[in-house]
């Protein structure tokens, strides 16, 4: 039985291996990537799939403005693991955090993804023709879901990040890790 619940901090290793494995390395150079990294996601919205207590799927959701001074969220990575898709996970994940954004008064997410995949939720295009992301990306795939109706009415400019700056390692910290053998090589950013 799957359940969707909050992500914790003790999910961060087997979180950092579905999306090596539904991803690869290339979710390290995305595009959303960008405006997620250094940041901490939206407060209340990163979610996990578990199934009998195993990290199954994930997604979060993170602080952006759609254009100079419009707050919007952006949902991203979503992932199931290989050999639980299309068994409605992903599904389930995305009405999830949808539903939590909502009751927590935001107004619209964005995302870049697979029209055919997102259309289901009520994603579209139609508001995005004039946002655009800070790096290279098929402005066909950046999509927007209004939480509140015309939310992104007007929307215009640069996608960018307002999210809580994610607290450094602390030097020191690290350096004693290392030399306890916890840091094997430098691990690239949680996505
Ligand atoms: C995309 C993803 C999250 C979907 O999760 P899931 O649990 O398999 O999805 P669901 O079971 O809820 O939905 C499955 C349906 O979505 C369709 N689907 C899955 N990925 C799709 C895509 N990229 N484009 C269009 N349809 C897609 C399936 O064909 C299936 O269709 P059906 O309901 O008509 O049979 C999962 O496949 C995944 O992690 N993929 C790798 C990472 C990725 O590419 N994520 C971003 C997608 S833009």
């Amino acid at each position: 039985m799957i359940a969707i619940r909050q992500e914790r901090h003790a999910d961060h290793d087997a979180r950092e291996a579905l999306l090596d494995r539904a991803y690869g390395d290339v979710r390290f150079t995305k595009t959303s990537q960008r405006l997620r990294e250094d940041r901490l996601p939206s407060t209340g919205l990163s979610f996990v799939a578990t199934e009998k207590g195993r990290v199954v799927g994930s997604v979060r959701l993170w602080d952006v403005s759609a254009g100079p001074s419009r707050p919007a969220l952006l949902l991203g990575p979503l992932a199931v693991s290989p050999e639980h898709q299309c068994k409605g996970i992903g599904g389930k994940l995305m009405k999830h955090a949808i539903a939590a954004a909502r009751m927590r008064g935001h107004g619209s997410i964005l995302l870049v993804g697979d029209a055919p995949y997102y259309g289901r939720f009520g994603f579209s295009a139609e508001k995005t023709g004039l946002l655009w992301m800070p790096g290279p990306y098929q402005q066909d795939r950046l999509l927007a879901l209004e939480l509140r109706a015309g939310a992104l009415d007007g929307a215009r400019g640069m996608i960018g990040a307002t999210g809580r700056l994610a607290p450094k390692p602390e030097l020191g910290a690290l350096v004693a890790a290392a030399s306890n053998g916890a840091v094997k090589s430098p691990t690239p950013r949680a996505a």
